[in-house]
């Protein structure tokens, strides 16, 4: 990668753009100047003001599109790229195109290229369709083979002037483009000799919503919900527009607006008008709306008394619902469903099967082309059997049962978006179906939003793990691109981690993973670091001696997370309800699966869930070369280790070290990294604005405190198992383990309701 920064590496000064912003020093030196002076004056104490609005406005309200002024030598090199743009206005999405790249080229470079009809000068942007755009066209770019939303940026000769082009078949393309282009002046890359060729891997690129109506989010940590649907339809808050363009940028295309736990008033007339709203917001920006369907909508908003999927009058109230829907939204979706999970409805209430009730939804949604994601995070009340094994013994028989419009939704690991699980034994297993993947990007597991814990690693494991469905190579990003089983229909869902707060995520590192999640929903095989990478450079600077640590604190962090949590393959040992904090002593309640004493099985003789032969056989829900490797105790992956194996405390793991000494040592160095992030954090503090900086380093405060707080009562409580001293160098709990049991938490943030 060609960077252009300047000595020091840096593209961009502290105060976001701002040469200088001594407003009052403008102000009274202006009333001694001339006229023609006064007049610059006036504009630089204009400039003044949105100068110093910007640098106020560092509390990351503005995401990765921060588009701060680059340092004049850069700038002054990349105009030389961008100093005209001829840019279609023919139709919503092109006028999106085009005010981005005035917005964002303003921004970084000081001032918007000109606008043209035609090409008149060295460093002209041509942008455009075929159809949309003559300019386009004459150029005979080959275009074929890009999609409706792929894109080419080139350099070439237009008019004998060196121009770059960025044209597409269609309109979302041309605008998907036009954030590529930025990026690549954002991140400081070179734009000599351009010959971008981009198109996404995957067709559904979505958010999963977890929002209720009353504002509260499932498993939200960034405030309420952004949805004000008792001002919707009326007010359209400018939210709104700022999140659709922030999805484009990353290549989303859709958003289920509502929580998978679903109120069936979101089907009602008045709620689809609110809907509907959003759905125009959204659409220059190529983001489609999808809703949460409750499978017992029929009964609860329709009046019928049954909501059985083969019942005649069930299967037209889903018909004429969804051509209600679509006489308001017609680019509509489709429907999201969790049925039969949870104590949620669903077609075996009435002793029908997933795809029995998946098809219903399907074929009311098929004449206007809408999909239905059906989810497989499904385990039963009554099923004895090991949790992680359910979704597979439930839909594996329905492979091939159900219809083209259809999609299973499988969530990365077969328990739930655990700090670390092995990929879910669906993926490669049901080739007749497509699957799309359901990631968390909401952090209910790994320490809400005050933890920094970079997902992209998270992400990439599993994208990347082998399925061996078909042999070797056969991985879980294949399975959903499809071109493992050749399906055209693919999807990828991330849950998302947007709120009302100022900067959406809740902290300023949690947006990382919105965007990390867009990336590889763009690109399911691009790596987590030079995603990381990019991301910091856009959202803080450019200058390297910031972008460097800062790569190297997030790619660790969610190893150190898995560490103080849950280290070697332990899983689901977080308090009940609200999943804050450690309790791996619970036990007890409505159902043992949802108990810490299920998952981890500590006794005297050891600790672990054995999924191997000789337990739960889960092992054999994967291919035979994977399911050998994870059900042998020698060659299972040590961070799956207790995941699939109940092992002594004697145990020897690969360090050499007894599985007791292993476990206090994997908790501190979890802890001991969030130190060492504090540390970096606190040597970046000339490189990063004072809002941001302070933000950050408090957060990390609580997050070592809270890595502090898993280690200690992790270790009390397994401690009365294992019966052995804490190895040398790891220091005892700070308190009793009943400290650590009567902590209460009622108001922690995010539960389900
Ligand atoms: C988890 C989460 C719930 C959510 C569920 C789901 O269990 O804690 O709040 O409803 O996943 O994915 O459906």
């Amino acid at each position: 990668m060609v960077t252009l920064t300047d000595r020091h590496g840096e593209n961009r000064d502290r105060s976001g753009g701002c040469a200088e912003h001594p407003g009052a020093a403008v102000r009274r030196r202006a009333l001694f100047l001339p006229f023609r002076s006064r007049i610059a004056a006036f504009l630089c104490a204009v400039a003044t003001v949105l100068c110093a609005s910007a640098a106020q406005a560092e509390d990351g309200h503005e995401l990765w599109l921060r588009h701060g002024r680059l340092a004049a030598g850069q700038a002054d090199a990349y105009r030389e790229h961008a100093s005209q743009l001829i840019a279609g206005q023919g139709t919503p999405t092109q006028v999106a195109a085009r005010a981005e790249l005035l917005r964002g080229l303003s921004g970084l470079l000081g001032a918007p290229p000109s606008v043209s009809q035609t090409v008149t000068l060295d460093g002209a942007i041509v942008v455009g369709t075929v159809a949309s755009s003559p300019l386009v066209a004459r150029l005979g770019l080959d275009l074929a083979g890009l999609g409706g939303e792929g894109y080419l940026i080139r350099t070439l000769a237009i008019d004998g002037h060196a121009a770059t082009v960025i044209a597409a078949q269609e309109d979302i393309g041309v605008l998907y483009g036009a954030f590529h282009f930025l990026r690549l002046v954002q991140t400081g890359q070179s734009l000599e000799r351009l010959d971008v060729r981009e198109s996404p891997r995957l067709k559904l690129r979505v958010l999963n919503h977890w929002d209720n109506l009353d504002g509260h989010v499932e498993r939200g940590y960034a405030g309420a919900s952004i949805w004000d649907w008792h001002k919707l339809p009326d007010y359209l808050d400018p939210r709104y527009t700022e999140y659709a363009r922030a999805n484009a940028s990353l290549g989303i295309n859709g958003a289920v607006l509502n929580n998978v736990n679903a109120d069936a008033h979101s089907l009602t007339p008045a709620y689809l008008d609110k809907t509907a709203a959003l759905a125009r917001v959204f659409r220059p920006y190529g983001i489609r709306v999808f809703l949460s369907a409750r499978f017992s909508a029929p009964i609860e908003i329709g009046g019928l008394t049954t909501a059985d999927p083969l019942d005649s009058a069930v299967r037209r109230w889903w018909r004429s619902k969804a051509d209600e829907i679509y006489r308001i939204i017609p680019d509509f979706g489709g429907f999201l469903v969790k049925a039969n999970s949870e104590g949620q409805p669903g077609p075996q209430d009435y002793g029908r099967s997933h795809a029995e009730g998946a098809n219903m939804l399907a074929d009311a949604l098929a004449p206007h082309g809408g999909t239905v994601m059906w989810r497989a995070f499904v385990y039963s009340h009554e099923e004895p059997d090991d949790r992680a094994k359910q979704a597979y013994t439930e839909f594996v028989p329905l492979d091939g049962k159900f219809r083209s419009n259809v999609l299973v939704q499988v969530k990365n690991g077969a328990v739930d978006f655990q700090p670390r699980e092995p990929f879910h034994p669906l993926f490669g297993a049901m080739p007749k179906t497509p699957l799309m993947m359901e990631f968390q990007i909401t952090k209910e597991y790994l320490g809400f939003a005050t933890h920094l814990v970079y997902l992209g690693p998270l992400y990439e494991e599993t994208l990347r793990s082998d399925t061996y469905a078909r042999g070797k190579g056969s991985t879980v990003a294949k399975v959903i691109d499809g071109s493992l089983d050749g399906h055209t229909l693919t999807g990828i869902a991330g849950v998302a981690n947007i709120g009302a707060d100022r900067n959406w995520s809740g902290s300023h590192f949690d947006q990382a993973n919105w965007y990390a999640y867009g990336r590889m929903a763009w690109n399911p095989d691009l790596p987590a670091r030079a995603i990381a990478e990019e991301w910091v450079r856009m959202t803080f600077s450019n200058d390297r001696r910031l972008v460097g640590p800062v790569v190297e604190m997030m790619m660790g962090s969610r190893q150190a997370a898995v560490d103080y949590m849950t280290p070697l393959g332990l899983h689901h040992l977080m308090a009940r309800g609200h999943h804050y904090g450690p309790a791996p002593w619970v036990e007890g309640g409505p159902r043992a699966d949802w108990t810490s004493v299920y998952y981890h099985r500590a006794g005297k003789d050891g600790i672990g869930f054995d999924r191997s032969a000789h337990g739960s056989n889960a092992v054999a829900q994967y291919f035979p070369p994977v399911a050998r490797e994870f059900g042998d105790v020698h060659r299972v992956p040590e961070d799956l280790l207790l995941w699939f194996h109940h092992v002594p405390w004697d145990y020897k793991t690969r360090s050499g070290r007894p599985l007791w000494d292993e476990l206090a040592y994997r908790y501190e160095r979890g802890v001991d990294y969030v130190g060492t992030m504090q540390s970096t954090w606190d040597g970046l503090e000339p490189y990063v604005d004072a809002e941001r900086y302070a933000q950050v380093a408090a957060f990390l405060r609580i997050q070592e405190r809270e890595a502090q707080w898993w280690r200690d009562a992790s270790i009390a409580y397994f401690q009365t198992f294992s019966e052995r001293p804490l190895p040398p160098g790891i220091a005892p709990s700070a308190h009793s383990l009943d400290y650590y049991k009567s902590l209460d938490f009622p108001y922690a943030p995010g539960d389900g309701r």
